[in-house]
């Protein structure tokens, strides 16, 4: 009790550095990556400023950068050419995510865990993240399983280290774990954006992704912002389908599913510091509203302190600039 107890005498210099609880590490970091066929030059996002869609040839560049500031790991994200209603450009042995991954692997072999995203929005004309039944506008979900099972065996035969699902469809991580195995990826982990919300934080995103949707939204498959034991519902079928790490996104509205992920199952446990999460903060800075690198620091802090092991982040680079 006080007087005899005072807290703050852990607080000031050395003493602090010593009582401090969590360290941020760029071994901590995923880097997003936006891979675009459609265009020959590098395309700044107005919505998130300090990322750009980058065309093939530019790709290994941005990734040794990543590497050569301590980054382990980025994450792909492909934008074809050619949209379909079924999504076809998204497991060919050419397509774009496909060439990114061989082209990023060849030049950094061990270097760089290359990850990619298993879902569809980005290659259907629709923008949603599996097969559409027209007449009623469902997004049917086992039809779709088969085709993520088919991205992410052409994704791991390109070299990917981990493959990353995202599209919320159930049964997901069995089918592309089923896949895997039977063409011989045995060993290759599986990344599931196990708790991923419906969540208006997406919102710059799709315009990077250019994956917008052209009717209803993703509520019908995206988990509802109200609820947090159906995450760990999500979570443990994900577990029991054979997923190796489970992923809470968005980051900062959710550290109570963080935390209740992370104490619960004790699993590798990534959070992904969305879009919109990202751009709120570059806005108020540009404004001189708020200091950018104080609170990149602070909210990559709070998401480690909440129980995440590794964080997906557009500042990425930033930080680890920042650590260096
Ligand atoms: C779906 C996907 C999305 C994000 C990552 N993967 C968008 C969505 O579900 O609409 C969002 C990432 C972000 O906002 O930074 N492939």
């Amino acid at each position: 009790m006080f007087p005899q107890v005072r807290m703050r005498r852990l607080r000031s210099g050395k003493i602090r550095d010593l009582v401090r609880e969590t360290e941020l590490s760029a071994n901590d970091l995923i880097y997003p990556m936006f891979v675009d066929e459609a265009t020959d030059s590098i395309v700044d996002i107005s919505s998130m400023p300090g990322v750009q869609r980058l065309p093939l040839d530019k790709v290994v560049d941005d990734a040794k950068d990543a590497a050569d500031l301590g980054i382990p790991a980025v994450v792909l994200f492909g934008i074809p050419e050619h949209k379909d209603e079924t999504g076809t450009s998204s497991y060919g042995d050419e397509d774009i995510v496909q060439q990114a991954v061989r082209a990023i692997k060849e030049d950094l072999g061990e270097d760089m865990v290359v990850i990619t995203d298993v879902c569809m929005c980005e290659y259907t004309s629709h923008g949603h993240c599996g097969i559409v039944d027209f007449e009623t506008e469902d997004v049917l979900n086992d039809p779709t399983l088969d085709i993520l099972g088919k991205i992410a065996v052409s994704h791991a035969k390109a070299g990917a280290d981990i493959v990353a699902p995202s599209g919320m469809m159930d049964g997901m991580i069995g089918a592309i774990r089923t896949a895997l195995d039977e063409d011989n990826f045995k060993n290759t982990p599986i990344m599931s954006y196990a708790a991923k919300y419906s969540s208006a934080f997406y919102g710059p995103f799709r315009d990077a992704a250019d994956s917008g949707f052209q009717f209803g939204d993703r509520s019908t498959y995206q988990m509802d912002p109200a609820n947090s034991d159906e995450a760990i519902r999500e979570v443990e079928l994900d577990i029991l389908e054979g997923a190796d790490i489970v992923m809470v996104k968005p980051a900062l509205p959710y550290l109570d599913i963080i935390y209740r992920i992370k104490h619960e199952f004790k699993m590798p446990t990534a959070a992904y510091n969305v879009s919109g999460e990202y751009s709120m903060l570059k806005a108020a800075a540009e404004k001189g509203w708020l200091d950018e690198k104080k609170v990149m620091y602070e909210s990559l802090m709070s998401i480690k302190r909440a129980g995440a092991d590794m964080i997906l982040t557009y500042f990425a680079k930033d930080l680890a600039r920042m650590l260096k």
